[in-house]
Formats: C-alpha cells, structure tokens, sequence
C-alpha cells in the first residue's frame, strides 16, 4: 500500500464561477497489486481544460457530470512503474484524455483511450497540447468545418490560449490571413511576435469593436473560429462574407453565468452572409486523430508551428491553475507538473 493524494469534486455547482471550496483534496492508501492487462501510472503532468466546469454541474451534456468524492479527470500524461499488460513495459510513458488528478493509480492498459507518449519525438507537455486534446480540436475542427483556405481572412477568438494558437498557426500555414482576440497586451504580443499572427486585438480595449472592424475592413471575415461567445462575437458576426464558416468549438463567457446569456440575434447575420456555424465536440473526428497528431508533429518538428506551454508545479497548483482559465494570464496551453520526468 501507499498513500497517494487525489483531487475530487465535493460538491455540485449551480451556476456562477467555480471556487476553490468546490474541491477537495483527498489522501487513500493505493493497493498497488495488479490484475490483468493492468498498469500502474505515476502521474507527470496533468491538464486542466474549461470543459471541466461543465462536468462541476448536474443536467444534460455531451458527458456526465463527475461524481462527488471521486477524482475529477482530464489529459495527463503518466509513467508505467508496474506493467501486467503486454502493450506497456516500465518506463514507458502513456497518455489519456481522462486521467484522474491523482498521483499515482492503478488503470487498464487496454484502455483505448491510451496512447504512447514518445518522449524522442516531442516534449511531454505536447502530448497534452499540440498533439493531445486542443491540438486535435484546433486541427480537426478547422479543417473540417472551418475549411480553411489561402488567402482567406481568419478570426480567431482566445487565440493566444491552447486551442487557439494551433487554429491561427494551422490557419496560417494554409496561408490565410490570421486575425487573434485575446485579453492583453500581452497576449496579443504573443500572438503577433511569436505565433505570427497578422493582427492581435485586445477586447479589453475600450476601442476593441472599431479595432475588429478596422482590422477586416479590407477583407471581411471567412471563417471565424468561436471560443468565447457573448459580446466579442457580437463584434465579429457583421463583418461575415458570402459563405463563411464558424466552426463554434466554445463560449467560454457563458460557462459561469448564472442565467442564460442574450445578446444581438445571431440568425440576421447568418442569413446575409449564408454562413455555416457548426458546433463540434473534439471526439466527433476521433477517427481523424491518427493523421492530425502526424501532420502536427512532422509541421512541429519542421519549425513551422509552436506549442507554448505554462506550466506550474505541484499538486496544489492544479485547482488554483482550473480557476485561473477564466481570468488568466498564460500564454499557450495551462499544465501542471505532478513530478519528474
Ligand atoms: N468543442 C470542443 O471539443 C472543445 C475542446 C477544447 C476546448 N474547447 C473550448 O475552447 C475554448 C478554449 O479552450 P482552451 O482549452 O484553449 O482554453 P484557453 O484558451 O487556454 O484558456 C481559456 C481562455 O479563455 C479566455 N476567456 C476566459 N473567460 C473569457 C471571457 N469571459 N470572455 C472572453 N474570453 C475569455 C481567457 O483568455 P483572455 O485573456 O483572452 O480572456 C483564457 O485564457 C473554450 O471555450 C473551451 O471550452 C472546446
């Protein structure tokens, strides 16, 4: 036995921002003693992602809620200390989009959400990044529902976070014109000086809606790739072109509202410019994952495309890091380092 901490969910939230009380850290001896096709995972890193408040809520949802008392889950990547399962060997490092906010835990090697980790061709943290879960909803959704094409005019909301910055770098390796929306400087410097976006806005400027327009007064706006809703899209939807797409992969300015965000009527809009908006849940092209973790990589390791990570360390960072995603400072994709490599 060994005791090991996790964190879990203790209590269901209504509405609002989620708070630290919400959680609980917890600490349970872990029989470390394997069945079948088992494997013992210590965790290295772990993510933490917005859909994570949608699962702090009860009602209906692409997935259930998480259980009260039990370890909250997300992307991690892990190391095999213990192997019963022939796919794995000690040492090798593993993946999955549902990992526990645990130290260390018993799981099954033919679970098929695992994945190899392959430390020789990218940095660990990518593979909860670039060539984990946002990389996959970057690529497959701006392929397929975006349909990106050259010389295009590309906007991006949230663009310096994890999803964003692989969207307006796919974006501009196609060879559209990339336009990000982000909350500072900061972030906009970002997006222009490193990710080599075209333009960055900062909707925190009083002057933002006038900067939006300024920016596709030329062009208008093929694709705008949704993160964010409320009012920043309010701002992009006028300036739409004949047949543009929206792939809506999030609104994270409703996620803690406690009543039902209403704003302009989207449908006018949509009309106008016989624009396409389709939402998307990343594991709608599960099938899809294999060639865009491929062409991700072989562009990553061309130098053609960047993953920035910010990464904290210790499990006491993981709660305070969740919380941070709603009024946060970082920069890429937000990671938490559990222990070495
Ligand atoms: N459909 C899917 O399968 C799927 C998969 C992954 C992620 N998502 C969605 O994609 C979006 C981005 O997720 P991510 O993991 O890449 O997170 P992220 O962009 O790394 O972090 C979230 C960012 O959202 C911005 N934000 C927070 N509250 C906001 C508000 N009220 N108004 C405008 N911006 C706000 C913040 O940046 P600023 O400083 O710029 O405000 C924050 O840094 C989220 O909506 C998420 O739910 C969807």
């Amino acid at each position: 036995m060994t005791k090991v901490k996790f964190i879990a969910l203790k209590n269901y939230i209504k509405g609002g921002y989620p708070q630290e009380k919400d959680f609980e850290t917890k600490e349970v001896d872990l029989d470390e003693t394997l069945g079948n096709n088992q494997i013992l995972v210590k965790l290295i890193y772990i993510s933490v992602d917005p859909y994570v408040r949608g699962r702090m809520s009860e009602g209906k949802s692409y997935i259930d809620p998480f259980k009260i008392g039990e370890p909250i889950e997300c992307g991690g990547v892990g190391k095999i200390e213990k192997s019963n399962c022939s796919k794995w060997k000690v040492g090798d490092y593993i993946a999955n989009n549902q990992f526990p906010w645990k130290e260390k835990f018993v799981t099954d090697g033919n679970n098929p959400g695992c994945y190899k980790a392959d430390k020789n061709a990218a940095p660990l943290p990518c593979y909860l990044s670039l060539l984990g879960m946002t990389g996959m909803t970057a690529y497959c959704g701006l392929t397929e529902i975006g349909e990106p094409k050259k010389g295009e005019t590309l906007v991006v909301s949230a663009g310096s976070g994890a999803v964003g910055q692989i969207v307006g770098q796919v974006g501009k390796i196609i060879g559209c014109r990339v336009i990000g929306i982000a909350g500072s400087k900061e972030k906009c410097d970002f997006m222009t000086k490193e990710l080599r976006f075209d333009v960055g806005i900062n909707y925190k400027s009083p002057t933002y809606k006038d900067d939006i327009a300024k920016a596709v007064e030329k062009t208008g706006v093929d694709i705008y790739w949704e993160n964010v809703g409320g009012e920043i899209t309010d701002a992009v939807l006028p300036h739409l072109n004949k047949y543009a797409r929206i792939p809506l992969c999030g609104v994270i300015s409703s996620y803690n509202k406690t009543e039902l965000d209403v704003g302009p009527r989207i449908q006018i809009y949509l009309l106008k410019s016989s624009a396409k908006m389709q939402g998307f849940i990343v594991f709608n092209y599960i099938d899809k994952f294999p060639a865009a973790s491929k062409q991700l990589a072989e562009w990553y390791n061309q130098g053609k495309i960047k993953d920035q990570h910010s990464i904290k360390k210790g499990l006491d960072q993981v709660v305070p890091s969740f919380l941070s995603l709603f009024n946060s400072d970082h920069l890429g994709k937000m990671i938490i380092k559990i222990a070495d490599e």
